[in-house]
């Protein structure tokens, strides 16, 4: 079993991303406009090239969608990153952690029956009213969620527990899924680390960047063929930074 704790340490919060986001955040008009001008004359291109019936039984349409795969996906990626850049503040709230993991789950039903995955939530009913900002706790868990469910592709078994520590409380999301290697453990937090065709490698890096704002911290452990375990530890009251 390999382990490790993704947080940079509680008083030095890692600002790498915010430094990224704000170069993305000026990076972005520039990559943007030549991208969708290239999606819109491929476009063109491919309506111009259908018409022709040699064109159309050879491989050249097939290239060009490619091409435009491709360029969907690096938009996706460049949507991704403007994402984890704007970081809102942080919008605190009293509120009640399992209701919004019992929202989640209800929300990702259909998608776990059509994954054959069982759902088990354990929610521990004394924790009470904590602060977090739902919004982002929301998006940090379902990213989360939804690695938990693709990991699983065959099947298997999604547990979310949460638990009262006292000063802090903790929510744990565990697979029984193919599990990450040690070797790659380290990594899987890094904005576009991904070994998912089509992945962008935004979701883990969203996550990490939510619970060190609300001073909280990750810890990870996955065994191969055997599952993950992501637990996130907040504070029961946040300090503003
Ligand atoms: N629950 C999990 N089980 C196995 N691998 C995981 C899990 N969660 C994350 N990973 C690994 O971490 C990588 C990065 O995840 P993430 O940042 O969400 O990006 P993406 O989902 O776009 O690949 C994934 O590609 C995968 O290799
Ligand atoms: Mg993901």
């Amino acid at each position: 079993m390999a382990e490790m704790n993704a947080t940079s340490g509680e008083h030095q919060p890692d600002r790498s991303l915010e430094r990224m986001g704000a170069l993305a955040g000026a990076m972005a008009h520039e990559i943007k406009n030549p991208l969708s001008t290239m999606n819109i004359s491929l476009q063109l291109l491919m309506e111009d090239l259908e018409a022709r019936p040699q064109v159309a039984s050879s491989q050249v349409l097939p290239r060009i969608r490619l091409v435009c795969d491709e360029i969907r996906h690096l938009e996706r990626i460049l949507g991704s990153f403007l994402e984890l850049a704007r970081a809102p503040v942080l919008d605190l709230r009293e509120r009640d952690p399992n209701v919004l993991v019992h929202e989640l789950l209800n929300f990702l039903g259909p998608e776990c029956t059509q994954e054959t995955v069982d759902v088990r939530i354990h929610c521990d009913s004394s924790i009470g009213l904590v602060q977090f900002d739902p919004d982002l706790l929301k998006q940090a868990l379902l990213n989360l969620l939804r690695n938990a469910l693709q990991a699983m592709d065959g099947g298997g078994t999604l547990t979310v527990i949460t638990t009262n520590c006292g000063a802090n409380w903790e929510v744990q999301v565990i697979d029984t899924g193919k599990g990450i290697p040690p070797n790659v453990l380290e990594r899987v937090f890094n904005p576009f680390f991904t070994t998912r065709r089509g992945g962008t490698g935004i979701g883990l890096a969203v996550t990490r960047s939510i619970v060190e704002r609300h001073g909280g911290n990750i810890h990870l452990q996955s065994a191969v063929g055997q599952g993950t375990r992501f637990k996130l530890s907040f504070p029961r009251t946040v300090l503003r930074p």
